[in-house]
């Protein structure tokens, strides 16, 4: 197969249909390897191969010119790469990491990747890496009949990406209809192929336009890039946890966030006074509904204007910031990129002056009308501009306040290609490359220059940020929001898998605007939509001007009830949450899962999306229809304990379930456990208790660590933490806890309880050996 040319595509030769024009890189000519990249001259082009990890091989083609060796900045690994073993028999190359093995055909090139165990990562067949006239690249790889695709970041669709073909081109998409809608705001090009449980990945680093096509030929994907080169990465897996694992290795990973964004958040384009917001506040305080983190959208500026207050609406936003946080309550202000073109804007005059925006190769400004008007974009590709706009948050910093909304950073512009002009040129660090080539990096430098900007001014605390656009990385800055969905039901079906494959894309904080954000919404899909929302990383309510408002309380004291209940569940479930944010933060798995990622043997979970796992006990399935009072979910092998019922059902099959409007279902595995803490205003009022949940069950076994830390500040990463290891086993008697503490931070809670539930009387608990006595609450005290 690895010699067969019968279907080679040589320079200059027409192949059929949409290949037309299209040539490959054709032989190989010579090559070398100096021990840790491996480079051969091609008929048309060079190729490199590079390995960074065992389990992580970069891979390279560039048919115009010679392979850069410098990695793109969504890449955090060093770029020298490991050494490597390279064997050489007839006409082909084999390079090996011991976990991966490229086996390189010489004539033409051809490309297969096996892992360790002879397993195919990706294979080339007859289609390999080449390129058209018109400066595009394409490469092909062979679809496995039983193959499923996951991630590409930020697409609307079902949970498995077969047969669909994907645009990457960050977009501003104003609350589409069509559930088809393609390209959105952000750009991973990243995906995990699965196959009856054996994951691995591949990221096609380009931020130019991309597009992914599972659909066109049954056997190969392809993936076309207006611009640029080949440049990708293989990850070996073998199982989804370690392709996030490798894929955040050479990514990165979400810092962990401040306990306060975990929270539950209210916005509104926009609260437009001081007044507003504090009377918002008030009714929070005065409903008992939590609330952590309140939005001010455009209308806090002055015209528009970024890094100002309008002060006849804000007359003092640094005591507005100061009351609020008194209350517990973070005030985070949107800063979208575009900064108006007015002489007499010190931003404006500064970033002329400094020569910081974005310009074309003559010389000129690039200007494109957004919400101020005509407005200038900095480049953010470069050092230099980065830390200004960094320095000029020292104006949000002043007024106390933690944390920023990046918004309209494809860039958007309300023009006919609604973004920036695509030959504006970047200065891109020294390596001038026009906005054809960076377009899908903008908002991801915008993040970084943000994030860094904060975290240099905060003197210690945890910045949080939120970004509508971005690229692969952008977990390292920022959490994502999806952008502006609509008030619909299937707006609220579809933020499911989205949000599941923006996990599965190394982006596990994020969320939709709950309630949907443009349309009016009403007080059954609210209810609705915030239990399911209560239940997601990112948890905001947002809605748009003119459409009817959405608060808690906006569609009377049926809805608001359940509303509460479930805003209070998010805080009663906070060390839960926080737990499962700390894993995500150590080892990229996400916090929100689909359920192949804890069953992939089980093929009834590869389509699965229209429920979700937090974490790898829990299992979520939402009601995304009006009307509807019961259910069908799957319940994969083992037991199932119902959250609100307690009542058990056996997995392995599929069951109707009860779904009252109060009642989202929520089943809790048999013989695992969750922390619990106590419903509270917001996370500034400290747990007093903390209560594990055990699920009793015969024979089970179980591990949890409860992690916990100051909430705030970066002292964990010097041991300042709390982690309580749990192993538990039960038998038909017994339940043993064989528990173990790590770091030295102390929790403000006072008390560790632990809850049985479904256990049988007469039960006893062993905690390291020794038998626990039961509280007259029939609990049991850990701590
Ligand atoms: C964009 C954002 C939306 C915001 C609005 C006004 O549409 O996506 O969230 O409210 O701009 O700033």
């Amino acid at each position: 197969m690895l010699n067969d040319t019968s279907f080679a595509i040589h320079p200059g030769k027409e192949i059929r249909g949409s290949e037309r024009d299209m040539y490959d890189a054709g032989k190989i000519l010579s090559f070398a390897h100096d021990g840790n990249r491996f480079l051969a001259r091609c008929e048309n082009g060079e190729f490199a191969v590079t390995f960074y990890a065992d389990e992580i091989v970069r891979l390279q083609m560039n048919p115009f010119g010679e392979t850069e060796k410098k990695h793109s900045q969504a890449v955090v690994l060093e770029p020298e790469g490991l050494p490597f073993s390279v064997t050489e028999t007839g006409q082909t190359v084999v390079l090996s990491s011991g976990k991966i093995r490229v086996e390189i055909g010489k004539d033409p090139l051809r490309v297969n990747i096996y892992d360790g165990e002879n397993r195919p990562l990706f294979t080339e067949g007859k289609k390999g890496m080449g390129f058209k006239a018109d400066g595009e690249v394409v490469m092909f790889k062979e679809m496995g009949k039983d193959e499923f695709f996951y991630g590409f970041g930020e697409k609307t669709g079902y949970l498995n990406k077969r047969g669909e073909i994907l645009t990457m081109w960050n977009s501003d998409v104003y609350a589409p209809h069509n559930p088809e809608t393609d390209p959105l705001y952000q750009s991973i090009p990243f995906f995990i192929a699965f196959d009856r449980g054996f994951a691995r990945g591949l990221f096609f680093d380009n931020p130019g336009k991309t597009v992914f096509d599972l659909q066109s030929d049954p056997d190969h994907l392809s993936i076309t890039a207006e611009s640029g080169s080949i440049d990708y990465y293989v990850f070996a897996g073998p199982t989804m946890k370690d392709v996030l694992a490798q894929y955040t290795a050479l990514t990165g990973r979400m810092p962990l966030p401040p306990k306060w964004a975990i929270g539950y958040h209210q916005s509104r384009y926009s609260y437009e006074s001081e007044e507003e917001v504090r009377r918002l506040v008030e009714i929070f305080k005065e409903k008992g509904i939590p609330l952590d983190v309140v939005h001010l959208d455009i209308h806090y500026m002055r015209g528009f204007r970024v890094f100002t207050f309008d002060r006849s609406r804000f007359p003092d936003p640094k005591k507005l910031v100061a009351d609020l946080k008194k209350e517990g309550v973070h005030v985070v202000p949107i800063v979208d990129p575009g900064v108006k073109e007015d002489p007499e804007y010190p931003v404006f005059q500064e970033g002329i002056r400094k020569d910081l925006f974005c310009k074309y190769l003559d010389g000129t400004i690039f200007y494109g009308d957004v919400w101020p008007g005509n407005s200038a974009f900095p480049d953010f590709t470069d050092e230099r501009v980065r830390k200004w706009w960094g320095e000029k948050h020292q104006f949000y910093i002043d007024l106390g306040i933690e944390g920023i909304w990046n918004d309209m950073n494809e860039p958007a512009v309300f023009n006919e290609t609604k973004t920036m002009d695509v030959k504006v040129m970047h200065a891109n660090d020294g390596d001038p490359k026009t906005h054809r080539e960076l377009h899908n990096m903008y908002g991801f430098f915008m993040g970084k220059a943000t994030y860094e900007g904060l975290k240099e001014r905060l003197k210690g605390k945890r910045p949080f940020l939120l970004t509508r656009s971005g690229y692969a990385g952008i977990q390292r800055y920022s959490a994502v929001w999806t952008g502006d969905n609509r008030s619909f039901w299937e707006h609220l079906q579809m933020s499911l898998p989205m949000v599941m494959n923006l996990g599965l894309s190394g982006i596990t904080f994020a969320g939709a605007d709950v309630g949907g954000f443009a349309h009016h919404a009403n007080g059954e899909l609210l209810a609705r939509w915030t239990q399911a929302g209560s239940f997601m990383p990112f948890f905001r309510n947002h809605s748009a001007l003119g459409t009817l408002r959405q608060e808690p309380w906006a569609f009377g004291e049926k809805y608001e009830k359940i509303i509460k209940k479930y805003i209070e569940l998010r805080y009663r479930w906070l060390p839960q949450w926080y737990t499962l944010f700390e894993e995500a933060h150590r080892k990229g798995t996400p916090v929100m899962r689909p359920l192949v990622m804890e069953y992939p043997d089980d093929e009834n979970t590869y389509s699965l999306f229209d429920q979700f796992m937090v974490g790898d006990n829990v299992i979520v399935a939402p009601i995304m229809q009006p009307a509807q009072t019961v259910r069908s979910v799957y319940l994969p092998e083992g037991n199932w304990i119902h959250y609100f019922t307690g009542e058990t059902f056996e997995g392995g099959k599929y069951h109707l379930v009860e779904a009252p409007l109060e009642q989202m279902p929520i089943f809790v595995k048999q013989g695992t456990m969750i922390a619990h803490g106590e419903v509270k205003r917001n996370t500034k009022e400290k747990d007093e208790s903390l209560t594990l949940h055990y699920y009793y069950g015969p024979d089970t076994r179980y591990e949890f660590a409860l992690y916990d830390d100051d909430g705030e500040s970066f002292a964990y990463q010097d041991g300042e933490y709390f982690r309580k290891s749990i192993r538990i086993s039960a038998d038909p008697e017994a339940v043993y806890l064989e528990v173990k503490e790590e770091g030295n931070y102390r929790p403000d809670w006072k008390e560790l309880k632990l809850a049985v539930h479904n256990g049988k009387e007469g039960l006893k608990i062993y905690l390291n050996g020794k038998a626990l006595q039961q509280n007259s609450d029939g609990t049991y005290r850990l701590y």
